[in-house]
């Protein structure tokens, strides 16, 4: 193979040409960078050691040479890298830049059933659990059914596929009709699609809801994919999308001890242009005070926003049962509730809030992904 591979030192990049196949391209400082060999590298963990900043800004091979299964390049510091050929082809960047983009989420509206999964197949890990990440990746939203009923089970569940994030709220929060409760959830009024903790910079990602009684009439459980709404807006009205990614809105939310507030826009973009983190809690907004002139247009974003969310095109909505857990993706996928009639019977759920990069963090060991990544060195 190697003996028909043809390499072109070019101005400022390694051209390799098999007989067969792309042509690929490879910066000289992208592969002085992820040299190989043992300076470069800890070895144990396959960690860089090289300084990237330390690589000249003229480096360039002096020579290249093709060998079996890879090449060797000589470079002009005087240092000596080797690669094989698999491992370039893996990690060539040369022909889709956005190859190695986010996954895919799958958007849904209303007529999606939420994905349910057997408490003990999560809990005992292996393939249950990593389809229930699976649904979570995608869909955002899963729920996980006949969890015992019994106060604190939600934090042992939690326990299982991540770690609790603590907030302003006790680390296992109850939700139950309370004359006297700080949080419009502690009332029987209905809770338009929403996501909690817009208050911090960084809210929590995950949220666990998880009930244990749901006898009273009403209170059906309503929740909506943020994102698929946000890309409606976007392809009916970009102007009104960009507005709600721009203007900041402050938000508070308190508990018996903490006020917690932060200023942030709706929708924030990821390096990819696509939504990585929305805020939508219309009751947790505080005045907004922005440019005088960008007041109505906001307004209007919002209003457009709010008709899409609000929507039974948008909105799935089930009674939990009890025992049921539901998880949601927070910086995507709205929850809410319908009004309940308090007295005609018992209702109590514990929350708990965690974050998607634990959750994605268990996933890849369960997918395989859990060792230094694999060297680029021949051998
Ligand atoms: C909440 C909430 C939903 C419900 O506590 O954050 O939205 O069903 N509760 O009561
Ligand atoms: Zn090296
Ligand atoms: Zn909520």
């Amino acid at each position: 193979m190697s003996k028909s591979l043809e390499l072109t030192l070019e101005d400022r990049t390694l051209l390799v040409t098999k007989p067969t196949g792309p042509q690929r391209r490879f910066h000289y400082v992208w592969l002085r960078d992820n040299c190989w060999c043992a300076e470069c590298r800890v070895e144990q963990t396959a960690e860089r050691r090289l300084l990237t900043w330390s690589i000249p800004q003229d480096i360039r091979p002096n020579t290249v040479d093709a060998v079996e299964g890879g090449i060797v390049i000589d470079w002009n510091d005087q240092h000596r890298s080797t690669f094989s050929l698999d491992w370039l082809e893996a990690n060539d960047y040369s022909q889709a830049s956005l190859k190695r983009a986010r996954e895919q989420a799958t958007l849904w509206g209303g007529d999606f059933e939420v994905p349910r999964f057997a408490h003990e197949s999560v809990v005992d890990g292996g393939a249950g659990q990593l389809a229930y990440f699976n649904a979570v990746q995608e869909f955002g939203v899963a729920i996980v059914e006949s969890v015992p009923t019994v106060p604190g089970e939600v934090e042992r569940f939690a326990k299982t596929v991540g770690h609790v994030r603590e907030v302003a709220f006790e680390r296992v929060h109850n939700v139950y009709h309370d004359p006297e409760g700080y949080n419009v959830a502690h009332t029987p009024l209905e809770l338009k699609p929403h996501s909690d903790m817009p208050s911090y910079h960084w809210p929590p990602s995950i949220q666990l809801l998880h009930f244990l009684a749901n006898d009273a009439d009403g209170g059906e459980s309503v929740v909506v994919d943020g994102w698929h709404a946000l890309a409606k807006l976007r392809e009916a009205n970009p102007d009104a999308f960009e507005i709600l990614t721009r203007v900041p809105v402050p938000y508070q939310l308190f508990s018996e001890d903490e006020d917690t507030y932060a200023v942030a826009p709706m929708v924030q973009l990821g390096h990819d242009g696509e939504v990585a983190t929305f805020r939508f809690s219309n009751q947790l907004a505080l005045p907004i005070s922005i440019d005088f002139e960008m007041v109505e247009p906001f307004y209007d974003a919002y209003r457009e926003l709010g008709e899409i969310i609000d929507s039974d095109d948008a909105k799935v909505v089930f009674k939990a049962r009890n025992g049921d857990l539901l998880t949601v993706h927070g910086h995507r996928v709205l929850h809410g509730r319908m009004p309940f009639i308090p007295g005609t019977g018992a209702r109590h759920l514990q929350d708990v809030y965690m974050e998607f990069d634990d959750f994605m963090a268990k996933r890849r060991v369960l997918m395989g992904i859990h060792k230094p990544m694999s060297s680029g060195a021949l051998r």
